[in-house]
């Protein structure tokens, strides 16, 4: 483990968001640490967790609590997964492959944002670890198919297909960083901007010796990667539909993940278009501003499933009794998205490899306080939550035999 980001200069997921804001850029960080207009969301999903309150079982000897799962048949060493999450390479040079390659270090399974800055291929080659790619359709169901192919032919286990994204949420942080005159490269807009890069040399240097201004080489249009600048406008042209998921599911023939679900009822059309599992997600509060932090819906998406299939949940969480918690309530496994991509700002692949450990060893000390053996044997006798978390369960429930 590098000095850098061991005990006692990094103890929790904090302490990597510190050390990250140190090194990066402040348009870099705001980027990771931001969300969608007044950012309500983005709080909920964590302090949604403080309404949890655990009920443990003392006097309970548990020496080694197993962590172990699977998620749609691939054995984890523990229910956590590296969430997709987009121009990582702007964080650390080669970001991607340096965070998938500490992820199949770990036990445990990286996802590849369709809008990375690494070819997938590297990717796929960097980690010995399992991984998903995660399908936006930017440019058209072609430029997507080409991807998805390629996908296929290196290994890619899963696809997961993200639906929360009809358009870019508004980041406002983003809009006040100056980050459209940067992408514009043209000096006069640019200048007032440039000084948060100055200002980091050390991770300019690195940006600089990676290439600068990432493309996005897995999204290949006519005249090439699709250029940085053209995201918000190709994510606005390219929703993904129920429609579009079947298509999906034929042309893959492997499994689905589902991501960006809110309510019981999509949680069902999504069984019905074909998926195999389902991610509670709100895009980290990136998207839309307002609806409710995950952990709370997660009841009411894990009724309307009926065991079907798995259901998966991220958002907020910064700590392992957080994933606890989420287990607690029916989650097969969490997503993480910032509590790694801080780790990788803050000092590439051991920042990364810490985030893991601290939530890992986390989560090892909650289960030994719970009085609880293992991951698989969490349940919600374990937790108590507030009323009507469950008054909406039930809700969800009524309504699915309703319409059954
Ligand atoms: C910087 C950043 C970029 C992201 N890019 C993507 C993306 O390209 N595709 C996607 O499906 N989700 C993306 N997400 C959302 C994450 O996959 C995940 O849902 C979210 O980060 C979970 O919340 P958390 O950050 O609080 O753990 C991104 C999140 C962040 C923080």
């Amino acid at each position: 483990m590098s000095r850098s980001v061991a005990a006692p200069r990094v103890v929790n997921i904090q302490d990597l968001r510190l050390l990250a804001k140190r090194r990066l850029p402040r348009v870099v960080f705001d980027y990771i640490d931001g969300g969608a207009d007044a950012e309500i969301t983005l709080r909920e999903n964590s302090r949604a967790y403080d309404d949890i309150a655990f009920r443990p079982l003392s006097a309970v000897e548990t020496p080694s609590p197993d962590l172990r799962t699977t998620v749609l048949g691939t054995p984890l060493s523990m229910p956590m997964i590296l969430a997709p999450v987009g121009s990582s390479r702007m964080f650390y040079p080669h970001g991607e492959e340096v965070a998938a390659r500490a992820a199949g270090q770990a036990g445990t399974l990286y996802t590849l944002s369709t809008l990375s800055g690494c070819k997938l291929e590297d990717v796929r080659r960097a980690t010995t670890g399992p991984a998903w790619y995660q399908v936006y359709l930017c440019g058209g169901r072609d430029v997507a198919c080409t991807a998805i192919e390629r996908a296929k032919s290196v290994g890619y286990s899963a696809l997961v297909v993200t639906i929360d994204t009809a358009v870019a949420g508004l980041r406002e942080r983003d809009v006040r960083n100056g980050t459209k005159e940067l992408l514009t490269r043209r000096p006069w807009p640019m200048l007032p901007y440039v000084w948060q890069f100055i200002a980091r040399p050390a991770w300019l240097t690195g940006f600089l010796g990676d290439g600068g201004l990432m493309s996005f080489p897995n999204v290949m249009l006519s005249d090439g990667p699709m250029l940085y600048a053209d995201v918000g406008a190709a994510l606005e042209q390219s929703t993904v539909t129920w429609r579009d998921l079947r298509w999906i599911k034929d042309l893959w023939k492997g499994p689905i993940v589902v991501k960006g679900v809110h309510i019981g009822d999509d949680a069902r059309r999504a069984i019905d278009a074909g998926a195999d599992a389902v991610v509670v997600s709100n895009h980290g509060g990136r998207q839309l501003d307002g609806v409710r932090g995950t952990v709370q819906v997660l009841p009411e998406v894990v009724a309307a499933v009926r065991g079907q299939i798995e259901v998966l949940v991220d958002g907020g969480i910064r700590r392992g009794s957080d994933i606890a918690k989420a287990l607690c309530l029916g989650a097969r496994a969490v997503l993480i998205g910032r509590a790694y991509a801080y780790g990788l700002g803050a000092a590439g692949g051991p920042g990364v490899a810490r985030a893991i450990e601290i939530l890992r060893t986390d989560l090892i000390r909650t289960l030994k306080l719970l009085g609880c053996p293992s991951t698989a044997a969490l349940d919600q006798s374990y937790v108590d939550v507030p009323r009507h978390w469950l008054v909406d369960q039930r809700r969800s429930e009524a309504k699915v035999l309703f319409a059954g």
